[in-house]
């Protein structure tokens, strides 16, 4: 079905695998249109509940794709207006799935590979995993990634590392929010499965309304939040999701959602 992606299904969990393995899974047309066009495949799948986003082979994902990028000189302006803006649309679908999306951060992420890894909930990295936003080095700069990756690392680490593209370490990137946890290669694929586990014992809408809270209340004025705050609260004590995981509690059972 997908040229550059694997996509494998484990009951209410999505493994999603950039597959360009050569090219260290660079993100060309094919890669950004598929991306874009199975994350509006999955949107809407009720029994979809987390999502593991991984690189395959040695590497998560190397940014853009420097070969596909040098050939932009010769579309015209609007077709690179295009081109920049369907990138843009693979990040702003991917960073509003409804579900956790898991990031599976092993070898390096560059570019828009961090990009990718900003757009995740959970980040889970492989100590020896090298981070970049290296734009700068080849003449561009980091653009359709900055929205995702500023509400991530704010201005002043985005003022060092988009300006100088220095590469570092997973440490530095759990520093500055990129990354949650740091693991050795072996326990990669455990805590990310920890994390996706984790994420199954909550009330599938109520973590969907978790996520849209989030991006709706982050930077609105107390006061502009408040009945954003209160109106997302009111509807999922009311619901019968939020009705069965409130009586779930008082009578001391598991709710029906975290029963096998
Ligand atoms: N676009 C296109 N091709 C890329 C690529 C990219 N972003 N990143 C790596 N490749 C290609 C290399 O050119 C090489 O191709 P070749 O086998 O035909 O020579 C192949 O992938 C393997 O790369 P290599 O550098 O040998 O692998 P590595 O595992 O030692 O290192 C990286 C991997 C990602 C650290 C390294 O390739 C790198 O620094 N790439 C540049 C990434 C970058 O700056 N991205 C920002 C883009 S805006």
């Amino acid at each position: 079905m997908f040229n550059h992606l694997l996509v494998h299904r484990d009951g209410p969990v999505e493994y999603v695998t950039l597959n360009r393995p050569d090219v260290r899974n660079a993100f060309n047309e094919t890669l950004i249109a598929e991306l874009t066009s199975w994350a509006a495949s999955v949107r809407d799948d009720a029994a979809l509940r987390a999502v593991v986003l991984s690189g395959a082979g040695k590497s998560f994902c190397a940014g853009a794709d420097i070969s596909w990028m040098a050939k932009t000189v010769e579309f015209s302006e609007d077709e690179n207006m295009r081109d920049a803006a369907a990138a843009s649309h693979m990040f702003g679908a991917l960073n509003t799935l409804p579900v956790p999306v898991i990031g599976r951060v092993h070898g390096a992420a560059l570019g828009g590979g961090v990009g990718l890894a900003a757009v995740c909930d959970i980040v889970v990295a492989e100590e020896s995993a090298i981070f970049g936003f290296t734009e700068v080095k080849l003449g561009i700069l980091p653009a359709v990634i900055s929205p995702f990756v500023l509400e991530k690392i704010g201005r002043s680490a985005a003022r060092e590392l988009f300006l100088t593209g220095t590469r570092f370490s997973a440490r530095r990137a759990r520093e500055i929010g990129l990354v949650h946890e740091i693991v050795n290669p072996s326990d990669l694929d455990t805590t990310v499965r920890k994390y996706a586990d984790e994420c199954l014992t909550g009330g599938r809408e109520a973590i969907a309304a978790a996520k849209a809270l989030i991006a709706q209340v982050w930077d609105q004025p107390f006061e502009a939040a408040v009945p954003l705050t209160a109106a997302a609260l009111a509807q999922r004590r009311v619901s019968a999701e939020g009705q069965e995981g409130l009586r779930a509690f008082l009578e001391k059972r598991q709710p029906s959602w975290n029963r096998s």
